[in-house]
């Protein structure tokens, strides 16, 4: 055995008891990783020690030669295969890895069985305990418990080793790779509440009572009496209603108590109550598992759209996928908080899963935050579109993964609809509906609360074909045209734009000519941030504003994407040197990018007024640069270096006029632009300025927080921005950054340049138009962190954060 593992004998992370005969411990600590096909015994191996969650790949280095792909997308209307780097992130996710740790398991717990929780492992995983093979699971978005009871030594260490392999093409993005989320070792006695074994669902709700129905899976080997017993604790902590029920053998028992004067879940008041259930032999308590839920209806209607605790409400939804830009895939709550706020600030109430199921952390945060999901199992079915990807193991695992998927998940109020699969090629084919239908049955039987929904770039194929009768919600992929000719075609059908707009922009950057581009090229591999740019299946996001405006039966929307993502660089990646999206309305840094206040001033409760671009166009003297303005003010005035450029209002003559305001004939002169916005009195009611700024003088840091905690988990997000003299931010700076962190670990940096390949885990990078973010993660010891950022002709600031209990 070599000396780390030696080293970690005794350790045990985190303790947890949930209620008497269960135990749960977090296993994030004393892991040790390597990267290959090693067999483990070879202690001479340099094993690396790591925390869980833990992403091998993210760290780099960025290379365009992994995992290219030689494809034709049908889906992107491609007739011929071509070449496609940067696909998955450039980075190294495919090949095998191993990891392995110790766990000490007491004498004292023979006899009861012991579960090791995976909430992910990328992919394809096999776990190990004291060498024999315990459990598997393919798909690496899934949860799975391994009941490694057999395999254990009691009173004394136990080896767990996890092998993960991710074979080259088997995503059309970036997956991750490892154990990328948590994981956690559960020991109950043998009577106990099933794994996932509690559903909570609240079949009748009024204003002043609501029916809460919990249905509970106990395991009882020796079929003994129990009572089953239920609390349920209101938003407040007090306990509002109870339940009790006796179970003769293992099995189902279902119990159900009404809540006087409930606190409805939404996204304005995302009320949480618990539900305690605890199983008791005799006087003995054996189990016992809290449940944390919401109290709310979902009604969808084919012609008044969706209604939620009976108000009509329009989804405002964006797609997320799982990776947290330059942290990878590995999970973290702070950075899925810190995407979820932003959403919910811009004025979105709602998450699309794509194309997987999301983790732990998303959901809770989402019930928390009050923005509704819809959670999305597959990407695939049987017809591949990756030649490794979940079609290779969709008849054997399909009907368990989707189970299992809803099975943990069905207690967050935040879910409102199951999605069993997103453009799926069987779209077009004759046996498409009996898939469909058969996805859909697990659903319902799993769960039948919830519509279940498909995305459909075929939408036509799909209703031809019966996918789109066999799911509850018709998602349309990039249709906006025509929500109003199918629902009259079909007016049975409920509908809503499942993915919609894809359009890429690159923060702080402008092209010229401004105009509405369906298939932007540029020779400096960025889009323009004008958001008049988008893919040619596409389209503006104010085209699919107006759309849903006109069709009121329509849901509403999940745009592509929220924020920025690893891989699928399009409009790039053929040979670009591209390797993560520009579809983000949010960068990878985590940077809002103009688009964010187009939908704030159209979704959000405002006020907002924002203007652009940047006034720094040296190249661009005696030219056009054209000003447009992003507000929920009815009128705006632009003046240019103190000469008026006329007032503008919306006006419905022109899409690109309805939701922005423009200015297309300003020519540029150094000095400044500022906008006046003027309420529904005329009076002034807020402007912005923007100055041309001088040559980069100094970096500025600016926390996100001023305090985080010690508690190895928590992250400080700090933005570096470099100002000429005045303070101003020089727009168009690509500063080169040297990064030194005292009391804590850089864990990554980022710019948001979708080209730049320098390695997340490098501590020096170069700005990207002026800002890029530090990320760091505090030690476990209490105290100031210093970060301290350099850069030539710049000199050296310095900012700290604390970090405490
Ligand atoms: C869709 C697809 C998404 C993403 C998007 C880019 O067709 O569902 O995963 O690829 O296109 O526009």
């Amino acid at each position: 055995m070599n000396r780390p593992l030696i080293a970690t004998l005794l350790a045990i992370s985190s303790l947890l008891c949930q209620g008497a005969g269960r135990q749960v411990r977090h296993l994030d600590g004393d892991w040790f990783f390597i990267k290959g096909d090693n067999r483990p015994e070879a202690a001479s191996l340099q094993w690396q020690r790591v925390t869980v969650p833990h992403d091998w790949a993210v760290a780099g280095p960025f290379d365009l030669n992994e995992d290219q792909q030689f494809v034709k997308v049908i889906e992107d209307g491609e007739t011929e295969a071509r070449l496609r780097t940067g696909r998955t992130g450039a980075l190294p996710s495919t090949g095998i890895g191993w990891y392995r740790r110790n766990i000490n398991i007491p004498a004292a717990d023979k006899g009861n069985r012991v579960v090791l929780e995976f909430d992910g492992v990328m992919s394809n995983a096999r776990v190990y305990v004291n060498g024999q093979l315990a459990g598997e699971r393919p798909y690496g978005y899934v949860s799975f418990n391994v009941d490694i009871t057999p395999f254990v030594s009691f009173g004394g260490d136990n080896l767990v080793e996890v092998r993960a392999e991710n074979p080259p093409e088997m995503s059309r993005f970036y997956t991750g790779a490892g154990i990328y989320r948590p994981v956690r070792l559960v020991t109950t006695g043998t009577t106990r509440i099933a794994p996932w074994g509690i559903a909570v669902t609240t079949p009748r709700v009024t204003q002043r009572e609501a029916t809460v129905s919990i249905v509970t899976t106990v395991d009882s080997p020796d079929n003994a009496t129990l009572t089953v017993t239920h609390d349920i604790l209101d938003p407040d902590g007090n306990r509002v209603a109870s339940a009790k029920k006796k179970i003769t053998r293992s099995g189902d028992v279902a119990a159900s108590c009404k809540v006087r004067d409930p606190r409805l879940w939404s996204p304005a008041t995302p009320s949480l109550y618990s539900v305690v259930t605890r199983v008791y032999r005799g006087a003995e308590l054996v189990d016992s598992v809290t449940t944390v839920t919401g109290i709310r209806t979902i009604k969808f209607d084919n012609n008044l759209g969706f209604f939620l605790n009976g108000e009509p409400t329009k989804i405002k939804g964006v797609c997320l996928h799982h990776d947290l830009g330059p942290l990878g895939a590995a999970v973290n709550r702070t950075a899925t908080r810190r995407q979820l706020v932003m959403m919910k600030t811009m004025g979105a109430n709602a998450v699309r899963t794509a194309h997987n199921p999301p983790s732990l952390e998303l959901l809770e945060l989402c019930d928390s935050l009050g923005l509704m999901v819809q959670l999305e199992a597959f990407d695939e079915w049987r017809e591949p579109k990756c030649v490794n990807g979940y079609s290779s193991i969709f008849d054997r695992w399909a009907e368990r993964d989707l189970t299992d998927i809803i099975m943990r998940d069905r207690n967050h109020p935040s879910i409102i609809m199951w999605s069993i699969g997103n453009e799926v090629r069987e779209q077009n084919m004759p046996d498409g509906g009996e898939t469909a239908r058969f996805l859909a049955g697990i659903a319902r039987r799993t769960d039948p609360s919830r519509p279940v929904t498909a995305a459909f770039n075929h939408h036509d194929g799909a209703m031809a074909n019966g996918l789109a009768d066999a799911v509850d919600l018709v998602g349309f992929n990039y249709k906006p045209n025509d929500y109003a000719s199918r629902h009259e075609a079909h007016p049975e059908y409920v509908i809503y734009g499942s993915e919609t707009s894809s359009a890429v922009s690159s923060r702080g950057c402008y092209h010229f000519p401004v105009y509405d581009n369906w298939n932007p090229w540029h020779e400096d591999y960025q889009t323009s941030s004008y958001d008049m740019e988008y893919v040619p299946w596409g389209s503006a996001p104010d085209t699919e504003f107006q759309r849903q405006e006109e069709n009121s039966f329509c849901l509403g929307e999940f745009v592509w994407t929220g924020f920025d993502y690893l891989g699928e660089p399009a409009p790039y990646g053929e040979g670009a040197p591209s390797r993560s999206s520009y579809f983000g309305i949010v960068d990878l840094a985590g940077f809002p990018k103009d688009r964010y206040y187009l939908y704030q001033s159209h979704w959000g409760d405002g006020p907002v007024l924002h203007v652009m671009p940047h006034w720094n166009w040296p190249d661009r003297i005696g030219q056009q640069v054209p000003v447009q303005c992003y507000t929920t003010w009815p009128e705006v005035e632009l003046i240019v270096n103190g000469e008026s450029k006329g007032t503008r209002r919306k006006n419905p003559d022109d899409k690109f006029l309805l939701y922005r305001m423009r200015w297309d004939d300003v020519v540029y002169q150094p000095g400044e632009i500022k906008v006046v916005a003027r309420d529904e009195n005329g009076n002034i009611a807020d402007e912005r300025v923007i100055r041309t700024a001088g040559t980069p003088a100094r970096i500025e840091l600016l926390p996100e927080q001023t305090t985080v905690k010690a508690d190895g988990k928590d992250l400080a997000f700090i933005e570096a921005r470099v100002t000429d003299s005045e303070g101003n931010l020089c727009p168009r700076a690509a500063s080169l950054l040297f990064v030194k962190v005292k009391g804590g670990e850089l864990k990554a940096l980022c710019n948001g340049d979708a080209t730049d390949l320098t390695s997340f885990s490098s501590n020096y990078m170069k700005t990207f138009n002026g800002r890029m973010i530090i990320i760091v993660e505090p030690s476990a010891t209490p105290g100031p962190i210093t970060v301290q950022v350099s850069g030539e002709r710049l000199g050296t600031t310095t900012c700290v954060v604390k970090s405490q209990e």
